[in-house]
């Protein structure tokens, strides 16, 4: 893919594809913070060291980042290094968001612990301003320890979270059924770290030791491989441009409308060793089973 085209470039090339109706691929590659990102609260909560973004939680403020552009469809890696020792209390997101009162919204949430204990990665979709579609799972290594990567891939079939490469969970495209899907708004991505004692951590029984901050979050190696949304044309432009399914794009060929088999069997993989909580079998919720949640199940 064309890794290393800058964002200006990048951004000419949607112009061009919107004036002259021109088939062509319109990424963002491998890049620097700067270039797709910008700090969006608490400026003075970042730092850079080398490569490396950090992100600090104390007991004034978090931090958050936002990206520049809003895209539809495609796929968004940041590798992250989660809050080492004790990070109770705290949560640290990577999402991508619309705006407004129905937006759509695929979150990855980080539940920091006490020193030791296993951070909890929950993971949300909205959909239209509903959410609670939570599932929750730890991981097969310490997020705290190095780097990992994290992804949102997201197309006209199904929206997939996946953590090394590895899915951790589908949101799959159910409209024939009636289900709404996401394709129609263009979104943010975001991340943030934020005081969340409340809820986070041990069901709120713990709460967030301020001895030990400040919380510091790293990252790196931000990617952003999908159709960049232009602010200067009414949405329904950019779902013509963007979501055609003309098969212009990678994440539209038919190999990415699902799994792949080896990937399918890494998501089984996870789901019966790693998954804590899935809202698909919370019966107390949801006496009914979710419409959604009905192909889960084997
Ligand atoms: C924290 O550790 C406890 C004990 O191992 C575990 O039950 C819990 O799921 C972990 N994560 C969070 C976010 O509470």
């Amino acid at each position: 893919m064309a890794s290393s085209r800058s964002l200006s470039m990048s951004m000419a090339c949607a112009v061009l594809v919107l004036s002259l109706g021109v088939v062509m691929v319109n990424s963002v590659g491998l890049s620097r913070f700067d270039e797709l990102f910008h700090p969006s609260w608490a400026l003075d909560h970042f730092s850079y060291e080398g490569e490396a973004l950090k992100m600090k939680l104390d007991h004034y403020s978090g931090a958050g980042f936002s990206s520049k552009s809003k895209y539809m469809f495609g796929k968004v890696t940041i590798q992250i290094k989660l809050v080492e020792g004790d990070s109770a209390g705290t949560v640290t997101a990577f999402y991508m968001s619309s705006d407004g009162p129905n937006h759509n919204e695929f979150d990855f949430e980080f539940l920091g612990n006490t020193t030791g204990e296993p951070y909890l990665v929950q993971t949300n979709v909205y959909v239209n301003g509903v959410g609670n579609r939570e599932q929750r799972l730890n991981l097969w290594f310490d997020p705290t320890q190095d780097f990992h990567s994290y992804s949102i891939l997201w197309n006209q079939r199904q929206v997939v979270f996946l953590v090394d490469e590895t899915p951790i969970r589908v949101h799959s495209n159910l409209e024939h059924r009636g289900v709404p899907y996401p394709k129609d708004q263009p979104m943010g991505v975001y991340s943030s770290i934020w005081n969340a004692d409340d809820w986070a951590t041990q069901g709120g029984r713990v709460k967030t030791d301020w001895t030990h901050a400040p919380f510091v979050a790293s990252y790196k190696g931000f990617h952003i491989d999908a159709c960049e949304c232009l602010i200067a044309v009414a949405d329904a432009a950019n779902v013509r441009r963007c979501g055609g399914g003309e098969k212009r794009f990678w994440w539209d060929t038919p190999t990415m409308s699902e799994l792949s088999l080896h990937q399918s069997h890494q998501l089984l993989w996870v789901r019966s060793k790693h998954m804590v909580y899935d809202y698909c079998s919370d019966k107390t919720r949801f006496p009914v089973v979710p419409v959604e949640c009905v192909h889960h199940r084997h």
